[in-house]
């Protein structure tokens, strides 16, 4: 049988789910809480209800872990993007380390990343890992996800072609990454292209005119690069310079040391 302190935190764990992070609570709400804080506490497990300050929020109720996985069984079944009926039904959530200092943004999922369920794992990821690997940085140290957690569908004859998601997907699914964002709190957010820029930015405007400078999404530092499909399209030295250069001030902001060798990267010999 669901206990009503159960049934209270899953119902604050769905308002959080849906953007919401503070909750006003009456007096005697307030002292219920406390109480069963005190009791989390005191039985030596993690608090398993809301810290009850005045403002309840359940941000201090689940682990970063139990956030993560809360939001990916949702994501599996997210009626806003999946009622669209434009975007494929396999839903392919995020990967790496919950408690990341970086976290990575990307676009959607194609066809790669939607049969091995992870994203950037196709070429554009390789290149991706490649670029974490200059940087010394791992894959696993890293948080990697989508603005968009489905491939966009092209219609039965698809293949393995893939499509940029529209405003209206990326905006369905706008909630999911944000609260990926609310649970994580990395140190700073690395866009990789435009479509995750300007969604977590809320404004419009081309890679080329949104990198060069910290920006922030809930607060937190925020860069904007090209996505490596862009790089795999352009090879010149100027385009990875570019890159090159955007990584160097995430590193700078991680508080990384920089080598002469990293420093020297893509510049003409
Ligand atoms: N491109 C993206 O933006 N995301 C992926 O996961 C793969 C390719």
């Amino acid at each position: 049988m669901t206990t009503l302190r159960q049934l209270t935190v899953q119902t604050l764990t769905h308002l959080m789910a849906g953007g919401q992070e503070k909750l006003p609570v009456d007096d005697e709400a307030r002292s219920i809480l406390r109480q069963w804080m005190l009791d989390a506490r005191t039985s030596g497990g993690r608090a398993a209800v809301p810290e009850a300050s005045g403002k309840s929020n359940t941000a201090d109720v689940m682990s970063v872990e139990e956030k993560l996985e809360f939001l990916r069984k949702k994501a599996a079944h997210w009626k806003p993007a999946l009622g669209l009926g434009t975007l494929r039904e396999t839903m392919v959530f995020a990967t790496g380390n919950p408690h990341a200092r970086l976290m990575l943004v990307g676009e959607a999922p194609g066809y790669d990343e939607e049969r091995l369920g992870e994203p950037f794992v196709g070429k554009a990821g390789q290149l991706l890992n490649k670029i974490l690997t200059a940087m010394g940085l791992s894959r696993a140290e890293v948080y990697i996800t989508n603005v968009c957690k489905f491939r966009p569908s092209m219609g039965a004859e698809q293949g393995t072609a893939n499509r940029a998601p529209t405003r209206e997907e990326i905006a369905a699914c706008l909630p999911l990454i944000m609260a990926e964002i609310r649970a994580i709190r990395p140190m700073c957010i690395l866009c990789l292209g435009g479509t995750s820029a300007k969604a977590l930015l809320g404004c419009d405007g081309s890679v080329s005119a949104l990198r060069g400078r910290w920006m922030e999404c809930q607060g937190i530092p925020l860069r904007v690069t090209y996505h490596p499909s862009y790089l795999l399209r352009n090879e010149s030295m100027g385009a990875r310079r570019s890159v090159w250069e955007d990584m160097l001030e995430v590193m700078v902001r991680l508080g990384m040391s920089i080598s002469e060798r990293q420093q020297q990267y893509f510049l003409p010999q």
